[in-house]
């Protein structure tokens, strides 16, 4: 909470190099979570694994991510943000070399989860980097190039995967080395991560965990250089406020999130959009849509072209998202977004529903959409993604960041962060059984989901644009769930 007055910040001078290197965390996030994508069948085949064990090999990574989100932040306190990341890349290095090299699924499992725990630590200890050491003026744009970095990564690894599987003329096949293309798929995500390693070296400490240490001359030396306030007053005074919001936070307990023997009102909700935010499916779409998209008769290739088609939609969409983040506001867009959602997803169960099951020679079950209903399944899943990308995607995290009273907010972060992996861990894990069962019964769940998210967005979820964070009070929600306190 800084009484800094905003003339005394700077616009965005040395912070842009040091929020790009921290948000390249959420580069790392988005490619070491869908890179697995283009190589879930070969995976499937060579190590002859059933579906349920397929699902568990794709999203133990999320695993991980639940222990690397709950430990991020305790390990980013005690030997500072800086090297956390470097602990992270390390983490992401050795997890790309491993899967690449895995003997089988066990070993293969051991090695996503250590990503995983990279991608868990980066998901907590850069959001708020970057919010520590952006000027107060900018920090909601700053803090929405982390989810933008996420589904470049997304995008990139679906472009790299492309390239590779091209190359090799198959996923399956032999590249370079006597290994399998879907091999050098994890093994290039080990570029990356030296670079992020590297980068992360370049960057300062910041101005909270120095003061949190007492350094509080090298805290006011990036207070001015990065943050930009100027004047020794002006620097003492933030010093000032940040020592007592460090002292605040560090009181935070689990317990404070129960009053009168249950949880408060706005961790419910917060736990309500986090477990919505994975409930309708998005992860599906950005972890298995290959297999997905051959199952239904589309070629290899074309399902790798399909994916950057998709991943390209999910970046456009989240630009949108920023851009109405702040003008709309949060609530309608949600609802919105709900809807436009359950829509698509109707309408791919419904193109599912049209599939012809045919039995090939050796016995396997070959499924196909006629006539345009490849086409309208396609169409609906890009519609899904860009209301996703557009509303859910980054506006989770930004009210996350934002709605819980500043007496709870790290201790209620954690744990609905923590509650989003968990849920992604369910859906992601459950997928290839669903879709074994039913394609229909999946996609209607999903719809289903987002139409009951829309009713929730209504009721529950507070309109929190303008407001400032000190405003998010306990009493304010009680008293007045729905209506937003204007200023
Ligand atoms: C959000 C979700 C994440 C998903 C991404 C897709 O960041 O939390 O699970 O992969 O959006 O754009």
């Amino acid at each position: 909470m800084s009484t800094t007055p905003r003339s005394q910040e700077s616009g965005l001078g040395g912070v842009a190099w040091v929020v790009l290197v921290a948000a390249f965390g959420g580069f790392l996030f988005g490619f070491d979570t869908a890179v697995i994508n283009g190589a879930v069948g070969p995976i499937q085949d060579q190590f002859s694994l059933s579906d349920l064990a397929i699902g568990f090999t794709v999203s133990s990574a999320l695993l991980g991510c639940m222990v690397g989100a709950w430990a991020g932040g305790s390990l980013s306190d005690r030997i500072g943000r800086q090297r956390a990341m470097m602990v992270a890349a390390a983490l992401f290095f050795i997890s790309a070399i491993g899967s690449g090299l895995a003997f089988g699924a066990a070993d293969l499992v051991l090695w996503r989860v250590l990503g995983g725990i990279g991608v868990g630590m980066a998901s907590v200890i850069a959001p708020s980097y970057i919010a520590e050491v952006a000027p107060t003026h900018l920090r909601g744009r700053l803090g929405s190039t982390w989810q933008l970095a996420i589904v470049v990564g997304i995008f990139m690894a679906a472009a790299s995967n492309a390239f590779i599987a091209n190359l090799a003329g198959g996923a399956a096949e032999e590249l370079w080395f006597g290994l399998e293309a879907w091999r050098w798929m994890f093994l290039l995500e080990a570029g990356p991560a030296l670079l992020y390693a590297l980068l992360a070296s370049s960057i300062p400490e910041s101005p909270r965990y120095l003061v949190s240490r007492g350094r509080d001359k090298q805290a006011a030396k990036v207070l001015q250089e990065i943050v930009g306030i100027q004047g020794e007053a002006a620097i003492a005074q933030k010093i000032k406020d940040v020592r007592e919001t460090i002292n605040m936070e560090a009181r935070q307990r689990f317990r404070d999130l129960i009053v009168g023997g249950r949880l408060t009102p706005i961790v419910w909700v917060g736990l309500g959009l986090a477990v919505f935010q994975q409930f309708v499916g998005i992860n599906v779409i950005f972890y298995y849509s290959n297999t997905l998209w051959q199952a239904v008769g589309i070629a290899e290739d074309q399902a790798f072209l399909v994916q950057i088609i998709t991943t390209s939609v999910n970046i456009v969409a989240t630009v949108i998202g920023i851009i109405i983040v702040d003008r709309v506001g949060r609530r309608i867009p949600l609802a919105v977004g709900s809807a436009g959602m359950a829509a698509g997803l109707g309408m791919m169960a419904v193109a599912f529903s049209q599939a012809i099951i045919t039995v090939g020679a050796d016995g396997e079950e070959l499924v196909s959409l006629p006539g345009a209903w490849g086409m309208i399944a396609l169409v609906s899943a890009n519609v899904f993604v860009l209301f996703f990308g557009a509303t859910w995607g980054p506006f989770m995290w930004v009210l996350l960041g934002e709605m819980f009273p500043n007496r709870v907010r790290a201790v209620a972060l954690g744990v609905t962060a923590s509650a989003n992996w968990a849920a992604n861990f369910l859906i992601s894990m459950l997928f290839p059984e669903m879709a074994a069962f039913s394609l229909v019964f999946a996609y209607g769940f999903y719809a289903a989901s987002a139409l009951l998210s829309m009713f929730f967005v209504l009721k529950w979820v507070p309109e929190t644009k303008g407001r400032e964070l000190e405003d998010m009070s306990d009493a304010a929600y009680e008293k007045t769930p729905r209506v937003a306190k204007t200023r």
